[in-house]
């Protein structure tokens, strides 16, 4: 067993210097819901997306204010990928409307203009196209397959923020651009999300002006987050600092265990939202959160750079043992989880049905066993077509975090290499 947990989902942004800053802001309690770094964050979406940017406690928030403003309610549809985080579908019905579910491309695990062709009503009012754990989708054909239906596309970025490198494509064909600056998201702010509003009018009409002004309306009457919130979310990074190196005596499990047991720390998913149902009051990022948002922001391209290292070294490694990979990957992309399915011909398993989901399913309580924890909210995540069930259930999706290393990295590939045998 290794001694540091290699993991998702325990604070995977929050090394010395983010615990450092979140502990500094715990003692400036007047900088916890408004501040100046909430104004610096959105003025620095707006540069580098060169297109208006509007703050929200959340993706989902920032989500569901767009879809309120575009009027979408009860008796539309949106359509959304099937295998996608179970707040999408909560956000849209949480306006009213019905999310309608295409299937996924297995090689990029994201929208393709066939599969959303196939669900497109005359009670169609957006499409919502994904960008899987950074792979990017098809956007130039899928913005064409909208232009012929008159459909606003709206970009899922929660995975991937672009940088100078690119990817380029990653926000040029969208009308909206949703981004999460949650735990675990392209860069943290522990909560946080932004709407851009690209105005493209790249193939048809532009996005109707007004409609800036109308989410600034909605982003100016949210609600601020208590002053406990706050203090629980800025515990978070702090906690998990402490205890991540203790996890694997147990020491960290427990102190973890405690403060969830004490309400310390608050979910990232509620219980209600689990079954499907979404707060429609819409929050402001709190000041405190912003300002961890905009620290990550400024290093973005490091961020980046160090995803891409990972992803590099996952695919090489995958390539050498003939693992397959998804063909949607290359080693220039700063993917946020890599996804890996690990080839049931290799299988020490008897063959038959669901024998990728069994094997899967092995190797990760095999890592688990050996402190490596790689199942988290996207392991079988799915909603109905079949193809994106049977990747759901049989991914290992490998961790390319901030504070995740490269000798961590090659710990994982060998310990799979070795559960596969
Ligand atoms: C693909 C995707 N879109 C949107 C969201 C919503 O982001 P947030 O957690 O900030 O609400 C998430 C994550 O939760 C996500 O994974």
């Amino acid at each position: 067993m290794i001694f540091h947990p290699i993991h998702h989902t325990f604070a995977p942004h929050v090394d010395a210097a983010y615990a450092w800053a979140a502990l500094r802001l715990l003692f400036k309690p007047w900088k916890w819901q408004k501040g100046k770094e909430t104004d610096e964050l959105r003025a620095a979406l707006t540069r580098h997306f060169q297109a208006d940017s509007i703050l929200f406690a959340s993706g989902r928030e920032a989500l569901l204010a767009l879809l309120q403003t575009m009027n979408v309610g009860k008796g539309d549809e949106v359509v959304i990928q099937s295998f996608t985080c179970l707040v999408v579908p909560n956000a849209i019905a949480a306006s009213g409307a019905t999310p309608i579910y295409a299937d996924i491309d297995p090689e990029t695990l994201n929208l393709t203009p066939e599969t959303v062709e196939r669900v497109i009503s005359n009670r169609t009012k957006a499409v919502i196209c994904q960008h899987t754990f950074g792979i990017p989708a098809d956007t130039e054909r899928l913005r064409d397959l909208c232009d012929q239906y008159e459909l606003p596309i709206i970009e899922d970025c929660a995975h991937i923020i672009p940088d100078t490198e690119g990817p380029k494509e990653i926000g040029k064909y969208g009308d909206y651009l949703i981004l999460s600056f949650g735990r675990d998201k392209a860069i943290s702010g522990i909560t946080g999300g932004a709407l851009v509003i690209k105005n493209v009018a790249c193939h048809g009409e532009p996005v109707e002006p007004s409609r800036g002004a109308i989410l600034r309306r909605a982003q100016d009457d949210t609600y601020p987050f208590s002053h406990v919130r706050i203090l629980r979310l800025l515990l978070y990074p702090i906690l998990y600092f402490i205890a991540r190196p203790f996890y694997s005596l147990g020491i960290g499990k427990i102190l973890l265990w405690l403060a969830a047991k004490a309400g310390l720390l608050v979910p990232i998913v509620t219980k209600k939202e689990k079954e499907g149902q979404m707060d429609t009051t819409l929050h402001a990022i709190p000041n405190a959160c912003a300002a961890l948002a905009l620290t990550q922001f400024r290093k973005l391209q490091q961020i980046n750079d160090h995803r891409r290292m990972l992803t590099k070294f996952y695919l090489q490694a995958c390539k050498d043992r003939e693992w397959r990979v998804l063909d949607g990957i290359t080693e220039d992309l700063p993917i946020q989880k890599f996804p890996l399915f690990p080839s049931p011909t290799e299988s020490p398993l008897p063959a038959g049905e669901g024998q990728g989901e069994r094997l899967a399913s092995r190797i990760r309580t095999l890592l688990k066993r050996r402190n490596i924890h790689i199942s988290d909210g996207w392991t079988g995540c799915t909603i109905c077509p079949p193809s994106a069930e049977g990747m759901a259930t049989s991914i290992l999706s490998l961790p390319t975090h901030p504070t995740m290393s490269l000798v961590q990295a090659h710990t994982i590939i060998d310990t799979i290499a070795k559960c596969q045998r």
